[in-house]
């Protein structure tokens, strides 16, 4: 492909260790190369040039505009670009964290508050066929960890970073991320001679069956719940640096004193930007795929102060061809008043969300509804909605990895909100 058909043609190949190996960006030109060379892998939903077409877009929404997205290449260093070897690809996408930490004032002392820094979302980990094999992309995270880590100054405030493994647990783990919770709930979509007038009939029975206590959430209902999200994400981290909590929500003096507590609590940033990658992603992919975009992203049940809300995107690899692979993922999902809720509200809260969400996978043909490392409490929830689940423990696919740049080591790390939106 380009130049690295050329390259590997024409000259050997060097030494993944070699001195003369650099990590750098590429240019427009090998931006494109490595997305055509990345197509069969992630776009045959889409042709190659709607594929080109939605990376470069990709570049443009929330959370990627304004330099929040960066490409990277191992290349030869020296070599002009477009006539340089693209020997392995990636890309990460900057995000917002919170975490807990010790802090000293004149006035407390010694104290554990809640910061915020910057995490990086690595995706697109690639090598040409022709190259693989020869540990570039071995070469790639070693030099990627050091470059967001922020030695150079690039990012200053990179307190970590994190990917979703597709080839297992080992080769990131071997080069220094630490594999994390990677579980989902699945259930079937609510039809499976699904079409878009029972699809949509469905969603009225599952808004009727809980008596108009549930809503849709379109674009406009999201930036106040995010809003929401973030300030209880915050309080409950104050609550867990200062011990007040553990990660399961248990309280102080609850039944958790045994167990064994983490050093940092951090957690990703749920918030609109984040959220909007994703569902400007999915309005791409349904535009080409239906011609047209869904409009519901989500259901909150309830009253303000006490409600219940998941967030949704659809996820299309394998188009209408290849249905397997189709998933209606839920990003996010938030109990607004964790204390307040009885355990009665939040299962018939779960339920209509739930109903709706299958009703979705069905109009939109996706084959399962995933939601991802659920909380002790809506498992124990999930248990009593009367719709049928696996629990599904993935050892290959999408294994949450964090590699975490402060004090503590990676292993001390507790992830909160280890959930689908912090995906990339
Ligand atoms: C995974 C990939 C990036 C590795 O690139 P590479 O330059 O060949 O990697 P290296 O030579 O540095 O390392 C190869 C290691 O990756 C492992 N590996 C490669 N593909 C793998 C797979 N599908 N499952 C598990 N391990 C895999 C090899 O077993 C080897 O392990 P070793 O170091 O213990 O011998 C490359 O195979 C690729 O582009 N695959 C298709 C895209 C993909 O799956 N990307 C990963 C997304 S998370």
């Amino acid at each position: 492909m380009g130049s690295n058909t050329f390259f590997s043609s024409s000259t050997s190949l060097p030494d993944a260790n070699s001195p003369t190996l650099v990590l750098t960006h590429p240019s427009e030109a090998e931006r494109i190369q490595t997305w055509t060379l990345t197509h069969p892998m992630w776009g045959p939903a889409l042709s190659l040039d709607s594929y080109v077409s939605r990376e470069s877009y990709l570049t443009t929404v929330p959370l990627a505009r304004h330099g929040g997205i960066t490409h990277w290449i191992l290349t030869v260093s020296g070599l002009p670009a477009d006539e340089r070897p693209i020997l392995s690809s990636c890309e990460t996408l900057r995000k917002r964290v919170l975490y807990t930490t010790t802090t000293t004032t004149a006035k407390d002392g010694l104290k554990r508050v809640v910061k915020e820094g910057l995490a990086h979302g690595i995706g697109s980990v690639f090598t040409d066929k022709q190259f693989r094999g020869r540990g570039y992309a071995s070469r790639m995270m070693t030099e990627l960890a050091k470059a967001l880590r922020g030695n150079g100054g690039w990012q200053r405030g990179t307190m970590m970073c994190v990917l979703y493994s597709d080839i297992g647990k080992a080769f990131y783990s071997k080069h220094g991320w630490g594999v994390f919770e990677s579980g989902h709930v699945e259930f079937k979509p609510k039809a499976q001679d699904s079409g878009e007038k029972q699809g949509a009939d469905h969603r009225d029975e599952a808004k009727g069956e809980s008596e108009g206590k549930v809503k849709m959430i379109g674009y406009h209902e999201l930036a106040e719940l995010c809003c929401v999200d973030e300030r209880l994400l915050r309080e409950r981290l104050s609550r867990l640096a200062n011990g007040d909590e553990d990660h399961d929500g248990e309280l102080k003096g609850e039944k958790n004193e045994n167990k064994k507590k983490k050093a940092v609590h951090v957690a990703i940033v749920p918030e609109l930007d984040q959220m909007l990658w994703h569902l400007m992603r999915e309005d791409f992919m349904t535009k080409h795929i239906f011609g047209k975009i869904p409009q519901v992203k989500g259901a909150v049940y309830g009253e303000k102060g006490n409600r219940v809300w998941a967030v949704w995107t659809r996820g299309y690899y394998g188009g209408l061809e290849k249905m397997e692979g189709n998933t209606l993922h839920i990003l996010r999902v938030v109990i607004e008043n964790e204390k307040g809720i009885s355990e009665e509200q939040l299962v018939e809260g779960l339920r209509s969300i739930v109903e709706v969400a299958r009703a979705e996978a069905a109009e939109w043909r996706s084959e399962k509804v995933q939601m991802w490392n659920p909380s002790q409490r809506l498992r124990g929830a999930i248990g009593k909605i009367g719709v049928e689940y696996e629990y599904v423990d993935r050892d290959k696919d999408s294994i949450a990895s964090l590699m975490w740049y402060g004090d503590e080591a990676t292993e001390e790390v507790d992830w909160v909100c280890n959930e689908k939106y912090a995906w990339c």
